[in-house]
């Protein structure tokens, strides 16, 4: 991999060093040099492979997102983490869970997960439906149990009757498995589309400064875009946190190998997806840590531990000018009405 990246960078320098000299991008090479790493973000909700992302399913899953009374203290939702009024997720460093219990990881966003490879920092749930029976179980996230989670929703008529239209033909339709397929086609819907990069892509040439193609010409040039690339911008490969130079414990602790804890090869000690940058403007603090704040700083510590760059503030500051150009329409939610509990709903417990 170390290889190829260096080859790659190598190849496109005169690209980037003729686009700084000049101050002025010639926006058809761009643009052509763009379309061979990413990708427009679809304006449309994507099929979910197994699950028909229909409209009563939608609404469940909505219903299921910001349902509380899924965690057994009913307090805390999908929403409180992912946040879809705060790009998705929680701004927080690590996230806060059942009992203020702090955990280990920063929260990704949901805004466009479904394109990703796989799910969670180290890739460890293969889709969405499988990453949804995560949280509701974890201790420090929602701490409550399957059978817990369908005896609450089977306590409420009214979600027992939504689940029956968006499961229809099946006997005993509200099930944990048939929670995690309604968030999922829910969360298919999450996409933000029509970013300024994107109109950029689909052939405007005034829709970004100089400063911001800069940044895109640097950000393929560098090597950047050799791991962030795709529809989402990263989120489709993995690779070592310190490719060539390990950042301080405080953003890479020892005691989170990433990947390793899913494989158990030694290859993949300190390996993470690759950060998908879509709306990363909205999702500070960055890293699996959350311990980096600032955009800029977080492309420096990029360009030194995985490129062995030192980049100048020009440079950073016109990659951070670019990576926010990346910020799509977000979804406009309505929130839902859930049902009332009634005496067999279970109580929360503290
Ligand atoms: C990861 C959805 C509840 C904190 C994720 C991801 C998704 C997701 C799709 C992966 C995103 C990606 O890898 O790009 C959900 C849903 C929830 C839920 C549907 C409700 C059922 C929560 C709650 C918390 C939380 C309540 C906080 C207490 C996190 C964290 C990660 C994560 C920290 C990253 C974990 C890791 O990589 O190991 N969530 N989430 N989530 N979520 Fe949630
Ligand atoms: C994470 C940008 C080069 C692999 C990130 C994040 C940003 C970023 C902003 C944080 C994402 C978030 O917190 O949501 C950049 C820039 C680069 C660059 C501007 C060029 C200067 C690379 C390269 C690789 C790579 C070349 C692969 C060798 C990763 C990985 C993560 C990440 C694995 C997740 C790190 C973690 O565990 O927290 N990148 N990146 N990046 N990037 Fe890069």
């Amino acid at each position: 991999t170390i290889v190829r990246l260096l080859g790659a960078s190598a190849l496109c320098i005169g690209f980037v060093t003729s686009a700084l000299a000049a101050d002025k991008v010639d926006d058809a090479a761009l643009r052509t040099a763009a379309g061979d790493y990413f990708e427009v973000i679809p304006s449309a909700v994507p099929a979910v492979k197994g699950n028909a992302v229909t409209h009563e399913k939608v609404e469940l899953g909505k219903m299921l997102f910001f349902e509380p009374r899924i965690s057994s203290s009913a307090l805390i939702s999908c929403n409180t983490c992912h946040n879809l009024g705060m790009g998705g997720d929680d701004n927080l460093e690590t996230s806060i869970g059942h009992g203020w219990q702090k955990g280990p990881r920063n929260s990704p966003t949901v805004f466009n997960a479904v394109f990703n490879i796989a799910q969670f920092w180290d890739g460890r749930a293969a889709d969405l439906k499988a990453q949804a029976k995560g949280p509701v179980q974890a201790g420090v996230e929602m701490a409550s149990t399957p059978d817990r989670v369908v005896t609450t929703l089977k306590s409420m008529p009214e979600y027992i009757e939504h689940f029956k239209k968006a499961f229809p033909g099946e006997a005993d339709p509200v099930t944990f498995d048939n929670m995690a397929k309604a968030i999922e086609a829910f969360e298919a819907t999450l996409i933000t589309p029509s970013s300024r990069f994107d109109q950029f892509l689909e052939g405007n040439d005034v829709i970004l400064s100089d400063q911001e193609k800069q940044g895109l010409a640097l950000f393929m040039d560098s090597g950047c875009a050799s791991c962030h690339n795709g529809v989402n911008v990263g989120g489709n490969g993995y690779y070592p946190f310190g490719v060539v130079e390990k950042p301080g414990s405080d953003i890479l602790p020892a005691n989170d190998k990433g990947r390793f804890a899913v494989t158990h090869t030694a290859d993949d000690d300190y390996v993470f997806r690759a950060g998908p940058l879509r709306n990363i403007e909205l999702t500070a603090p960055y890293f699996h840590t959350g311990k980096v704040w600032d955009l800029e700083q977080a492309v420096g510590i990029m360009a030194t531990s995985q490129l062995g760059t030192e980049l100048d503030e020009k440079s950073i500051s016109a990659i951070a000018a670019f990576l926010r150009t990346l910020t799509g329409e977000e979804p406009r939610i309505v929130y839902p009405i859930l049902p009332v509990s009634t005496h067999a709903t279970p109580k929360p417990v503290a």
